[in-house]
């Protein structure tokens, strides 16, 4: 009887014990959790993740679209000879090339009966490896089916890289074109004769422009020569 009376107090306490030491446990379970987000928003600014550079040379095919109007470029990047260059089939258009020197020379032209040539000559060469150096971590974002980290280059450029492959899958220029990354082959070279301006570029004629007067129909690179000219890439 003395039992049964006692033993309902004892469970109370029990309980209450439990419920208390439940309660400073939560706490403690709460501020811990509190304490290592802080810790770990702390961290991830700290290391937030960086772009990789370019392979020094590669080859890609690239879709573009620059407000509808869409084409397919092959990319040859070579970055130890100095040289860059963007093949660009518009769709149903024109087939352009836009060759570009490290001495800051480019040549625009086609290889058809039409023979068009431009050339420019700019301040700076082709982009660097590490161009996307300094580049503004925004988090990750899923682009064409990849998970990727996202950066933002300075009005300039939206940069999406595979978290996993590390591979560019997509980019964003501030212009609107909108850049598919379709094959991206590390170490890819192309040929040295490829790599020849056609002799009608050469030819003494007013063929020279410069770049405010240089519209490279639908070209791909302009967005780029404008944002080096608005010396937003820090090169
Ligand atoms: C191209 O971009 C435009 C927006 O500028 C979009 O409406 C259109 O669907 C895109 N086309 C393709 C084939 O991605
Ligand atoms: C830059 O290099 C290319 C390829 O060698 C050449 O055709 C061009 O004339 C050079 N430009 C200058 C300014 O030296």
């Amino acid at each position: 009887m003395v039992m049964a009376i006692i033993l309902p107090n004892v469970l109370n306490q029990f309980k209450s014990m439990v419920s208390s030491s439940t309660h400073a446990l939560l706490l403690l379970l709460l501020q811990l959790a509190v304490a290592a987000t802080a810790t770990s928003s702390v961290a991830a600014a700290a290391d937030s993740p960086k772009p990789t550079p370019w392979p020094l040379q590669f080859h890609s095919i690239l879709f573009a679209n620059y407000s509808g109007s869409l084409s397919l470029i092959d990319l040859w990047y070579d970055w130890p000879n100095g040289r860059n260059f963007n093949i660009i089939q518009n769709q149903l258009g024109k087939l352009l090339y836009d060759l570009e020197w490290n001495n800051g020379t480019s040549f625009f032209y086609t290889l058809d009966s039409s023979k068009e040539c431009r050339s420019a000559q700019l301040e700076v060469g082709i982009l660097r490896p590490n161009w996307l150096e300094g580049a503004e971590y925004l988090g990750q974002e899923t682009v064409d089916g990849f998970l990727c980290n996202v950066w933002q280059k300075v009005d300039f450029i939206w940069y999406y890289e595979d978290v996993v492959t590390k591979r560019p899958v997509h980019w964003v220029f501030y212009t609107g074109r909108s850049i598919h990354v379709m094959t991206f082959e590390v170490g890819a070279v192309l040929e040295d004769a490829k790599w020849q301006a056609p002799v009608y570029c050469f030819e003494k004629r007013d063929s020279q422009t410069d770049l405010k007067s240089n519209k490279v129909d639908g070209g791909y690179l302009e967005p780029q020569l404008e944002g080096i000219l608005k010396g937003s890439m820090q090169l």
